[in-house]
C-alpha cells in the first residue's frame, strides 16, 4: 500500500476464530449514520450480524460515519484559509467520538491513531487551498473512526469482528471525461467477482467490519464515492464477494411509492426489479443511493432495504423481475434544485453537428446531462445537482462557452417530478387525471425515458410545492398506481409508523354492523347518517384557534337533523339557493345564514336581502342591472384568484375556465358600481375547489385575500371557502388540523384586523354517512365478475361523475376474506352506472347488504329519479 494509506495504518485484529466451512455464503449489511450513533443501535447491529452468523453466513458490516460527522469533516475541507475554524470543528469531532466511545464503554485508545491523523490533516499545508486528495483523506476519517469503534464494540459483545480497510479492496477507476473533483470526491469502482478476495477473507474470520464511502485510486490515494457512498460500498462488497444478499439498514422500512414525509399515505414497495429501483433511486428517493444498484444488478445479488428500528418489518426486496405484478406506476418522486439549460441555435435550421458542438462544451466542464428535450432549433437539457458540482462559476463558464454556438437561457431552480414504472408508455391512457393536475403549472420540459421506465415533467421549483401529494392521490384514484396489488405494494407509511392514528380513524360503521343490517332489512336502498361523527368533526374544526367564524356549506347534505346538529355546534349555514335558504331556516336564525349563489335569478337575491342575510356577489351583473337591491346593504365579493384546486376537474372552481368568482381585473369596476349604488363591501370570499389536502392552499388563499382586502376600505371578514378533503381509502391521511391552524395563524398574525371565516361542507358530513344497498344479481361475463345492487348512480353519482372512489364492503359477509374481483354496479341503464371497479370482495349473493362508505357528502343531495327509480331514503342514527 502506498504512503497515503500507510500513514494511517492502525493495529486492528486481522483475524478471528474460523468455524464456518469455506463454502459458507456471504451477506453484506450496511448501516447509515443514525444507525451507528447510539449504543442501542450498535446492539441491534450486533444482533443482526450474530443472526446471520447463526444462520451459517459470513458477514461484512459496512458503516457510515456517526450522524453529522461527514458534514463537520466537509466543513473542515471547505474552511479555506480559516485555520482557527478548522481546529474548532476538529475539536467537536474529537469530543463526539470520545463521548461515543464512553457510551459504548470502550477505551479511547483504538481511536487515537485516527484522531492523530485528523489533527495532522487539519494542520496540513494542503488545507488552505482545499487540495482534493487532502479533502478525500479528511472526509474518509468519519467512517474510519466509526468502524474502529464498531470493531471494538461488536467484539466486546461476543461477536468477534475483523476490521477491514475498505481501501485495500475497492480500487476506483476514473471515468472518461471525469473532472478532478469527480475523480477524488465522486469516484466509482468497477467490480467483478473476486475469488481471491473471497478466499483471503474466508481464511481470516467470519464477521468483518469496514467503511463505506471510500476506496483508493490507482496511485494509492484515498478517494470518496460521493454522496450516499456507503450504500455503494455495500453493493461493491456484495458484488466482489458474490454475496447471497446485501441489506441496507436505514431508518425507514424501505422504498415507498412517494416520499412519506410529504405523502404519509405513500405505500411501501415490497418488491421491485433492479431497473425500477434504480429509476426510483435516481429520480429522488433518498433511501438508496442510485449508484448502489448497478453493481448488485450486474452480479445478480439481491438487495434489501430494512428498518434498523423495526427489524421485523419486511422492507423492500430488490431483485430480478417481480412475478405476477400488474402493470403499474410504482412511485412518484421529486428532485429539487434542477437546472435547465435551454439552447437556441443561432445557425441554420437542422444545422449538422449542433448537438455535438453543444455537448462537447458540457463535457469540457465535466458536467453530466440528465434529461434532454430537442427541437429543430432548440435543445433543452437538465443538470442534476447530485451528479454535478453545480456552482455559479461552473454555470457561468459553461454559459460563456455555449454562447459561442447558441443563445443560452438558464432556468433555475426547477423541480423534476417523475413517475416510475415498467412499461410507462402502456400506462399513458390511465394518466389523464394525473396530468390534469398540471393545469396551472408551467411545465418547462417533459421527457419519457428510452428504457420506458419513467415519465418526467420539469416545473418551477416553487410551483411544485404540494404537487406530489396531489399527484400520488390522483395516481391511485385512476388506478395507474395499483396500490391494491399485493405483489408489489405493502402497507402505507402511516399504517406502519402511526398505527395509533390509523386506529383512531376506524370508521363508526365498523362498530354498528347489527344496527345497519337491521336498518337495511327495513328498507333498501338507504343512506344512514351517524350524528356523533358529525359532531366530532364539528368540534375538531371549532378547536382551530385562528378561525373566527364557521359556516356549514349545506349543499353537501341538507338533512334537517344534520343542519340542527351543526347549528348547535356553532356553525352558521351557507346556502346557495332559495330552497336551501328555506331549509336552513329550520336550524339557523336569520344572522346565521349566508347566501352565496352562482347565476341565481334576481328574485332569490331580493328574497335573501329581504330576510336580512349576508349576500355574496360573484360578478358585475347584479350591480349593473339590479343595483337598487343592494342600496345601503353590506355585501361580500367572491373573487377568482386565477387557479382551481380539488379532487377532480369538475370540482375546481377557480381559473379562466370556471364560471365562479369575479376576475381580479374587474375589482375596480365592481367597487365603482358598489359605490354608485351605495353598497358596502364588507367581506371578501374565495373558494377554489373541493377535496383538497394540501394545507398550504388555505394559507395561500387567506394571504391573497388579505393583500387584496387592503385595497378596500371596509372589509371586515375574509371567507376562504371550504374544500377540506376527506380520505376515501382506508390508508389515506386525514388533514392535520393542528398544522392547518398553525399555517392560518401565520397569516392571522400579519393581518389581525380581518375576521377569518371558513365554510366546509364535505369535511363535516362525508364520513358520517353510508349508503346501504342490496345485491340484486351476480353475473360473470368474460373475465369480469359483476355484482349488481338495487341502486346506483341514481343514489350516488360521484363515482360516475368524478371517478370518486368509495370503499365498498359486503356487510352481510363482514370479515370474510376477499376472493373475487368485482365490478360493483347499479340497476340504471347507463354503462357509467358503476359504484366501484375491481373490488376484492367475498363471494356475493342475492340479498347481501352492501355498504358504500364516506357517502354523507354530495350523496343524497345529488341523487336523481333517473329511470324513475327513486333514490335511497335517509335515516339518522
Ligand atoms: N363554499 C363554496 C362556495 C362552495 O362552492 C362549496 C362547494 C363549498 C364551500 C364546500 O366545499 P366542500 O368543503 O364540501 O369541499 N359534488 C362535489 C363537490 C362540489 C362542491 C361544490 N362547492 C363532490 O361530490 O366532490
Amino acid at each position: 500500500m502506498r504512503a497515503a494509506l500507510a500513514r494511517a495504518c492502525i493495529a486492528h485484529p486481522q483475524r478471528s476464530a474460523v468455524n464456518l466451512p469455506a463454502t459458507a455464503g456471504w451477506v453484506v449489511v450496511k448501516f447509515g449514520g443514525t444507525s451507528v450513533s447510539t449504543r442501542p443501535r450498535w446492539d441491534t447491529i450486533a444482533r443482526i450480524a450474530a443472526d446471520w452468523r447463526g444462520k451459517g453466513k459470513r458477514v461484512v458490516v459496512v458503516v457510515s460515519a456517526l450522524s453529522g460527522i461527514t458534514d463537520k469533516l466537509k466543513a473542515i475541507a471547505e474552511c479555506g484559509a480559516d485555520a482557527a475554524r478548522r481546529r474548532s470543528v476538529r475539536d467537536e469531532i474529537v469530543r463526539r467520538h470520545e463521548a461515543m466511545a464512553d457510551e459504548l464503554g470502550l477505551e479511547h485508545t483504538p481511536l487515537l491513531p485516527w484522531l492523530a491523523h485528523l489533527i495532522a490533516l487539519v494542520d496540513d499545508p494542503r488545507a488552505a487551498a482545499g487540495d482534493l486528495p487532502w479533502q478525500a483523506e479528511v472526509l474518509a476519517l468519519g467512517e474510519q473512526l466509526s468502524s474502529t469503534l464498531g470493531q471494538a464494540y461488536l467484539s466486546a459483545q461476543g461477536v468477534p469482528t475483523v476490521w477491514l480497510d475498505a481501501r485495500e479492496h475497492l480500487l476506483a477507476r476514473a471515468l472518461p471525461n471525469q473532472n478532478a473533483w469527480g475523480r477524488y470526491l465522486s469516484a466509482s469502482v468497477p467490480t467483478a467477482p473476486a475469488p481471491a478476495l473471497t478466499a483471503a477473507l474466508t481464511a481470516q474470520g467470519e464477521v468483518f467490519i469496514t467503511q463505506g464511502f471510500m476506496a483508493r485510486n490507482e496511485a494509492g490515494e484515498t478517494v470518496i464515492l460521493g454522496r450516499g457512498g456507503s450504500d455503494t460500498s455495500a453493493a461493491y462488497f456484495g458484488a466482489l464477494l458474490q454475496a447471497e444478499k446485501v441489506e441496507i439498514w436505514t431508518d425507514v422500512a424501505g422504498m415507498f411509492s412517494a416520499n412519506p414525509r410529504t405523502v404519509p399515505g405513500a405505500r411501501l414497495l415490497s418488491r421491485l426489479d433492479y431497473e425500477e429501483a434504480q429509476e426510483i433511486a435516481t429520480t429522488g428517493a433518498k433511501v438508496l443511493h442510485p449508484r448502489c444498484i448497478n453493481p448488485v444488478r450486474e452480479a445478480g445479488v439481491p438487495l434489501a432495504v430494512k428498518d434498523t428500528n423495526r427489524p421485523e418489518l419486511a422492507g423492500t426486496e430488490i431483485g430480478a423481475a417481480v412475478p405476477d405484478a400488474a402493470p403499474s406506476v410504482k412511485a412518484i418522486s421529486e428532485r429539487k434544485g434542477v437546472t435547465l439549460i435551454a439552447m437556441e441555435s443561432i445557425g441554420m435550421w437542422q444545422q449538422v453537428g449542433f448537438l455535438a458542438d453543444v455537448f462537447e462544451r458540457f463535457k469540457r466542464h465535466g458536467l453530466s446531462v440528465d434529461l434532454i428535450g430537442s427541437a429543430e432549433t432548440n435543445v433543452t437539457v437538465s443538470l442534476d445537482p447530485s451528479e454535478n458540482l453545480l456552482n455559479s462559476d461552473v454555470l457561468g463558464a459553461l454559459a460563456a462557452d455555449l454562447a459561442e454556438v447558441c443563445r443560452v437561457k438558464v432556468i433555475a431552480p426547477c423541480s423534476a417530478v417523475t413517475l416510475v414504472g415498467r412499461g410507462m408508455r402502456s400506462l399513458l391512457p390511465r394518466l389523464a387525471g394525473v396530468l390534469a393536475e398540471f393545469d396551472m403549472v408551467k411545465v418547462h420540459l417533459i421527457t419519457q425515458s428510452s428504457n420506458n421506465l419513467n415519465l418526467t415533467l420539469v416545473v418551477d421549483e416553487a410551483a411544485a410545492d404540494g404537487l406530489v401529494p396531489t399527484l400520488h392521490a390522483a395516481l391511485i384514484k385512476c388506478e395507474a398506481l395499483r396500490a391494491d396489488d399485493p405483489a408489489v405494494f405493502g402497507p402505507s407509511w402511516q399504517g406502519l409508523y402511526r398505527p395509533a392514528a390509523a386506529a383512531v380513524a376506524a370508521p363508526w360503521w365498523t362498530q354498528r354492523r347489527e344496527t345497519l343490517l337491521r336498518l337495511a332489512a327495513e328498507a333498501s336502498p338507504r343512506y344512514v347518517y351517524d350524528l356523533a361523527t358529525v359532531r366530532e368533526r364539528a368540534r375538531g374544526l371549532r378547536a382551530l384557534a385562528s378561525v373566527d367564524g364557521w359556516w356549514y356549506a349545506m349543499k353537501a347534505n341538507a338533512h334537517p337533523a344534520l343542519l340542527q346538529a351543526l347549528a348547535a355546534e356553532g356553525f352558521g349555514i351557507e346556502c346557495v339557493s332559495a330552497a336551501e335558504l328555506d331549509a336552513a331556516t329550520v336550524a339557523a336564525p336569520r344572522t346565521a345564514r349566508l347566501f352565496t349563489p352562482n347565476f341565481a335569478p334576481r328574485a332569490e337575491y331580493a328574497a335573501a336581502l329581504a330576510a336580512g342575510l349576508r349576500v355574496t356577489l360573484d360578478n358585475l351583473h347584479p350591480l349593473q342591472h339590479w343595483g337598487e337591491l343592494f342600496r345601503e346593504r353590506d355585501i361580500a365579493l367572491r373573487l377568482d384568484l386565477g387557479v382551481g384546486r380539488g379532487h377532480h376537474d369538475k370540482v375546481k372552481t377557480g381559473g379562466a375556465g370556471s364560471k365562479f368568482g369575479l376576475a381580479l381585473d374587474q375589482i375596480e369596476e365592481f367597487r365603482r358600481l358598489a359605490r354608485q349604488h351605495g353598497a358596502r363591501i364588507v367581506g371578501l370570499h374565495a373558494h377554489l375547489g373541493s377535496g383538497i389536502f394540501d394545507i398550504g392552499h388555505w394559507r395561500e388563499v387567506y394571504a391573497q385575500l388579505a393583500v387584496l382586502a387592503e385595497r378596500f376600505g371596509r372589509v371586515e371578514s375574509l371567507n376562504i371557502g371550504g374544500g377540506l378533503g376527506v380520505p376515501a381509502r382506508p390508508d389515506e391521511a386525514p388533514i392535520d388540523l393542528a398544522a392547518l391552524d398553525a399555517v392560518l395563524a401565520e397569516v392571522k398574525q400579519a393581518y389581525p384586523q380581518y375576521r377569518l371565516w371558513l365554510e366546509p361542507g364535505r369535511y363535516l358530513v362525508a364520513e358520517a354517512g353510508v349508503l346501504l344497498a342490496r345485491v340484486t344479481q351476480v353475473k360473470r361475463k368474460g373475465e369480469f365478475h359483476y355484482v349488481g345492487l338495487d341502486t346506483g348512480m341514481n343514489s350516488l353519482i360521484r363515482p360516475a361523475l368524478y371517478e370518486a372512489w368509495h370503499e365498498i364492503v359486503n356487510l352481510t359477509r363482514w370479515g370474510a376474506p376477499g376472493e373475487t374481483l368485482y365490478q360493483v354496479v347499479g340497476p340504471i341503464c347507463e354503462s357509467g352506472d358503476v359504484l366501484g371497479s375491481n373490488r376484492l370482495l367475498p363471494a356475493c349473493a342475492e340479498g347481501d347488504v352492501m355498504l358504500i362508505a364516506t357517502a354523507g357528502a354530495y350523496g343524497r343531495v345529488m341523487a336523481s329519479h333517473y329511470n324513475l327509480r327513486p333514490p335511497a331514503d335517509e335515516v339518522v342514527v
